[in-house]
């Protein structure tokens, strides 16, 4: 990776972009790294406190669909790698205000693939971080990155039509892009509308965990520390041109999950469990489980590192440690 000097990361003050961005700046201190986040609700700017005043680090505050603001960017600072993961990523957000959904996730991502390719400065690579629900759920069959695209929200629906995109510049330019799909990352500092913090915080205020159906669904689920290993792992051995898909096989049912905090946060015997679960009303279509075979990342190497216990008492012991990080929970009933 001698060819990389100049790091952009879109969406670098959200969950994984902040895990990204620290990992980058510790792990590559020779590299410089630039953030364009418009820090939307989701974002603290807590979250990249300890790397604000580094001298590799800049931090650009715009929107990913501003042309002349990424144009400005990619003309000036001779960028050699995108990882691009600025996008509105709630679910069920996405069924309120999918044009937003549209905009951000597509629009955006064509702004940037479209600025990148025509800087003066050649770009090495451009990672696109997608997600396994562009695959929509299956109950037996194991998705392959070359299994078709079903998406069936319109979040994912977007994040597709933007790989569509990124993988058309491949096509017709051979323009250096490389696609990652992961399954549902979690660890701290995520916001808490999605499904492990929303319990944690619902649980710290003494409320119930609220489950949606009563249809038994599950999730995959990995370790944020792992998926950027994998970033960096594709980064430097992947294909251009290349889907990665990035799981650990680590599926949990959702109501597991739920009594698994209840203990963790709440503290009660096995029998009173279930007390600290509610069922509310589900969407009419909800995808049960979106299992996929990682195969293809684990033959260049990358293994998940955290194992599940470990990974989860250390997402509980953080937001325990940090109650006041986000502001305390909504009634959102959340994305599973
Ligand atoms: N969290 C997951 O489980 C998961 C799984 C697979 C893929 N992904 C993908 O990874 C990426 C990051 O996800 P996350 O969980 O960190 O999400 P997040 O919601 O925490 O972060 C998204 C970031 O994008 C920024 N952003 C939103 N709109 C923007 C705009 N118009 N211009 C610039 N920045 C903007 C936000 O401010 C935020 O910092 C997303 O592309 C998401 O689709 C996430």
């Amino acid at each position: 990776m001698e060819f990389i000097q100049n790091v952009l990361v879109t969406g670098g003050s959200g969950f994984i972009g902040s895990h990204l961005v620290c990992s980058l700046l510790t792990r590559q201190p020779q590299w410089r790294i630039l953030n364009l986040d418009i820090l939307d609700y989701c974002c603290s700017p807590r979250s990249l406190a300890s790397v604000q005043h580094e001298d590799n680090y800049s931090f650009i505050q715009g929107d990913v669909c501003d042309q002349r603001l990424v144009s400005h960017i990619f003309n000036t600072e001779d960028i050699d790698v995108v990882f691009h993961m600025a996008a509105k990523t709630h679910v069920e957000t996405s069924f309120v205000c999918p044009s937003e959904f549209q905009r951000v996730n597509v629009e955006g991502t064509r702004v940037v693939l479209n600025a990148a390719r025509q800087a003066p400065h050649a770009l090495r690579r451009f990672v696109y971080v997608s997600t396994d629900e562009v695959y929509g759920g299956s109950c037996l069959q194991v998705f392959d990155e070359n299994s078709p695209l079903r998406p069936s929200n319109p979040y994912s629906a977007t994040k597709a039509a933007a790989e569509y995109l990124v993988h058309s510049y491949w096509d017709e330019y051979k323009f250096p892009v490389i696609v990652t799909r992961s399954n549902n990352v979690y660890g701290p500092r995520q916001y808490p509308e999605k499904v492990i913090p929303r319990f944690v915080s619902l649980l710290q205020a003494n409320k119930k965990c609220t489950i949606q159906g009563t249809i038994p669904k599950s999730r995959h689920f990995l370790y944020v520390d792992d998926v950027i290993e994998a970033f960096l792992l594709v980064l430097a051995k992947g294909a251009v041109g290349g889907v990665y898909n990035v799981g650990a096989g680590c599926e949990v049912p959702i109501l597991q999950l739920a009594r698994e905090l209840v203990k963790m946060v709440q503290n009660v015997p096995d029998t009173q469990l279930n007390n600290w679960v509610e069922f509310v009303p589900d969407r009419p279509r909800v995808e049960l489980r979106y299992p996929m075979s990682s195969e293809k990342l684990y033959q260049l190497g990358w293994r998940p590192r955290v194992p599940w216990s470990e990974g989860l008492s250390k997402t509980v012991q953080w937001y325990k440690s940090n109650p006041d990080f986000w502001p305390s929970e909504s009634e959102d009933t959340g994305p599973v």
